[in-house]
């Protein structure tokens, strides 16, 4: 059964559009959990655009599944993770300017600064996965580098993937063709396999029924159904509290 972690990164994007309390990624993740997720990751970036380092502090007492942190492998947001010592972190490329993260880790170019951070995060005793481009050269240098976890980047899977609601009996895409390619050289070289990014309700099922694939991370397009499917019971909720009760 293939594992889900829930990113909450943007139950923060949507208080600091307010600088407000609320909604607080730990409650988020309280939910996520008791609703069956397996592990709760958050993005500290560099810019702290939503989640900011007290949230990561809380979590970590508050999760009781895996905390994973994506983060920048540079020497400050390793010490910071060092510090925060979540169960996992995920090693990811990081550019100020871009909306969210674009490719994966380049470590077939440059290892160097990747190992650095390996081998910290490593001594700490937290576990690191690199996030990383479904490519035989990304793998088998993310395999050189020693690290036991990589996860999968889906992005082009998922900006391929058709938009209709049932991908069932459709032609395997090229992209698909890629990341099941990449799986079964990883599986190859004994790593544990993750993958995510840009997955939906709709193009999720192809990439679940990949057996090498034991861990899905999964974002925006769970936060998004929230906004919506939650929408309805919030304002019935505002009327009451106006005192104006419940319409039916
Ligand atoms: N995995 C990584 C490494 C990511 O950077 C992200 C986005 O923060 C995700 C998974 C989740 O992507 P999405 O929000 O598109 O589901």
């Amino acid at each position: 059964m293939t594992k889900l972690g829930v990113n909450i990164d943007h139950i923060a994007t949507i208080r600091q559009a307010r600088r407000a309390l609320e909604p607080d990624p730990v409650a988020a993740a309280v939910v996520a959990e008791l609703a069956g997720a397996d592990g709760i990751t958050v993005h500290l970036r560099q810019d702290r655009r939503h989640i900011q380092d007290g949230d990561v502090r809380r979590l970590r007492e508050a999760v009781t599944t895996r905390l994973n942190l994506e983060m920048a492998a540079t020497d400050e947001m390793v010490r910071i993770t060092r510090d925060l010592h979540p169960d996992q972190a995920t090693l990811v490329p990081e550019k100020v300017d871009e909306i969210t993260t674009e490719g994966g880790l380049d470590v077939a170019r440059n290892p160097a600064p990747v190992g650095r951070a390996i081998a910290d995060l490593g001594d700490a005793g937290i576990q690191v996965s690199l996030f990383i481009d479904p490519e035989a050269r990304q793998i088998d240098a993310a395999s050189d580098l020693g690290v036991s976890m990589i996860e999968l980047n889906t992005r082009a899977y998922s900006e391929a993937a058709p938009k209709s609601p049932d991908l069932a009996g459709q032609p395997l895409d090229d992209e698909l063709t890629r990341i099941i390619r990449a799986c079964e050289r990883a599986r190859g070289k004994g790593l544990k396999i993750l993958a995510g990014h840009g997955l939906t309700y709709r193009n999720v099922r192809l990439i679940s029924d990949i057996p090498e694939i034991e861990e899905l991370n999964i974002g925006h397009n769970i936060i998004a159904r929230a906004s919506l499917v939650g929408l309805e019971r919030a304002v019935r909720e505002m009327l009451e509290a106006m005192g104006r009760g419940i319409r039916r």
